[in-house]
């Protein structure tokens, strides 16, 4: 698996109803036919949130929804893009000349990551154009990564018009580095699962080095996604940077506490591979290391030695350097007991006891409280629809993505399905006060879908 490229897949066109349509609307706006086309799936993450930044195992699902690009390259040096959905304004640039603002999110930039990430990888300072055409349907900013798809797939594409090829293994790690010129500092859970996806099962993401081992669900209960239709652009605000930046502090803290050559470590789970102690030994050390009141700047450098310059300069991320509160404890808390409660699930799927169902939605209610309370990740509106789901039948409910307003996933028995997509529904989205964008409104079951791959027509 771990050598293996994208697959190629040879399809006849005329016989799916969004590539033909795809194609049509290529030839209407290019002039052309696409010589061939890409899809990247999104991803809905069953366990463990904001971990993977600091270094520890996810366990995530693509989705069916996915993106699909249409693809022509061409002779001059330009990137045409264009997308299906008017919302998104036609795009060219320079190939030759890629710039990516941080300081608007727009969704050509995305596309531009990958380009970018697949350029630099093989350093290559010229780009043949390419004209594009970028069909999605995974709801957007509803943390069911809609952008790393698009990354991802602009990865795939930009390596397919150059005849290169890569392992997913390696377009994972390109893209998860791509994706961050955009200004997130985030892991790599989200490009590892769209390339490295598997249809009919969960995956076990861990990094350094990056693999994927099956997790295999359990076949009594079905996972349901049910939006919150709060939107989150986590490019758009400093909420996720943050999280990313007070992670990397409170490792900083632990590794000085313990000793260990703090400068150099940037990730929670390297003070525990350092000290080579267990995850709830972790959450003892971080009781007696770090205080739950939050620590200002003038704390941290004081702690660590080093001056105000020094922590802007050489740790925060531009976008945080005038933060004035950081909270430490909560936020390592959080990353060690998630850390733990992925292996646990894990363990539970795998040794299939009678109550599966009902262990594994007890982790997840677990990890949203986490994710609520000591993470500070969720919003009003996610904590209420986790509630309506459990009230109708959920064994386990929480938020999943970064959080902040998208998407709950729920654990529900395969029997109560039909009564919970109903009443969810009803109590959720049929509101009185008629407040919730019915184009935003989606409540599915959801099966293991497969990763990104290349379509020609046969
Ligand atoms: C975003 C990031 C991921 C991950 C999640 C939270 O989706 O892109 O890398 O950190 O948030 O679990």
């Amino acid at each position: 698996m771990a050598t293996e490229s994208p697959a190629t897949r040879r399809v006849q066109v005329a016989e799916h109803p969004r590539l033909l349509k795809l194609k049509e609307m290529f030839n209407s706006k290019f002039g052309s036919i696409p010589k061939f086309y890409v899809r990247a799936p999104g991803r809905v993450n069953l366990i463990g949130e904001h971990i993977d930044y600091c270094g520890y195992s996810v366990l995530p699902m693509a989705v069916e929804q996915d993106l699909l690009i249409a693809v022509e390259p061409v002779e001059t040096y330009t990137l045409q893009l264009a997308n299906t959905n008017p919302l998104y304004p036609d795009f060219s640039t320079s190939a030759t000349n890629i710039q990516i603002d941080k300081t608007k999110p727009l969704w050509h930039n995305y596309f531009l990551c990958g380009l970018k990430g697949i350029q630099e990888h093989f350093g290559l300072s010229n780009l043949t154009g390419m004209n594009c055409l970028v069909d999605g349907n995974i709801p957007p900013r509803s943390g069911l990564s809609s952008s790393s798809a698009l990354v991802c797939c602009a990865g795939l594409v930009t390596l397919t018009v150059l005849g290169m090829n890569l392992t997913k293994v390696e377009l994972a790690e390109i893209c998860a580095k791509s994706e961050r010129y955009i200004g997130t500092e985030g892991g790599g859970m989200d490009q590892s699962i769209s390339f490295l996806a598997e249809e009919g099962t969960a995956k076990l993401i861990e990094f350094s080095p990056l693999r994927a081992t099956n997790v295999n669900l359990p076949s009594g209960a079905v996972f349901v996604i049910a939006n919150s239709c709060v939107e989150m652009n986590k490019a758009a605000t400093s909420h996720f940077n943050i999280r990313v930046m007070e992670c990397r502090l409170a490792a900083k803290l632990l590794a000085k506490y313990k000793s260990l050559q703090w400068d150099k470590v940037l990730q929670l789970e390297e003070v525990q591979a350092k000290l080579g102690i267990s995850l709830e030994e972790m959450l003892l050390v971080t009781e007696d290391a770090l205080h739950p009141e939050p620590y200002s700047p003038e704390e941290i450098c004081r702690c660590l030695g080093i001056t105000l310059e020094e922590l802007r300069t050489q740790i925060l991320s531009p976008n945080t350097y005038d933060v004035l509160i950081f909270k430490l404890y909560q936020r390592a808390k959080h990353v060690y007991s998630e850390a733990a409660r992925v292996l646990q699930f894990k363990k539970i799927c795998e040794e299939a006891p009678e109550n599966t169902v009902q262990l594994l939605g007890e982790l997840m209610n677990q990890s949203h409280m986490s994710c609520r309370d000591m993470y500070e990740c969720s919003c009003p509106e996610l904590d209420q629809l986790v509630d309506i789901c459990r009230k109708f039948g959920a064994e386990g409910s929480r938020l999943t993505g970064a959080g902040w307003g998208g998407c709950t996933v729920s654990i529900v028995p395969a029997d109560k399905l039909t009564s919970f997509l109903a009443n969810v529904h009803k109590a959720y989205y049929q509101r009185s006060d008629g407040s919730l964008a019915p184009e935003k409104q989606s409540l599915f079951a959801t099966k293991p879908g497969g990763g990104a791959l290349v379509f020609l027509e046969a």
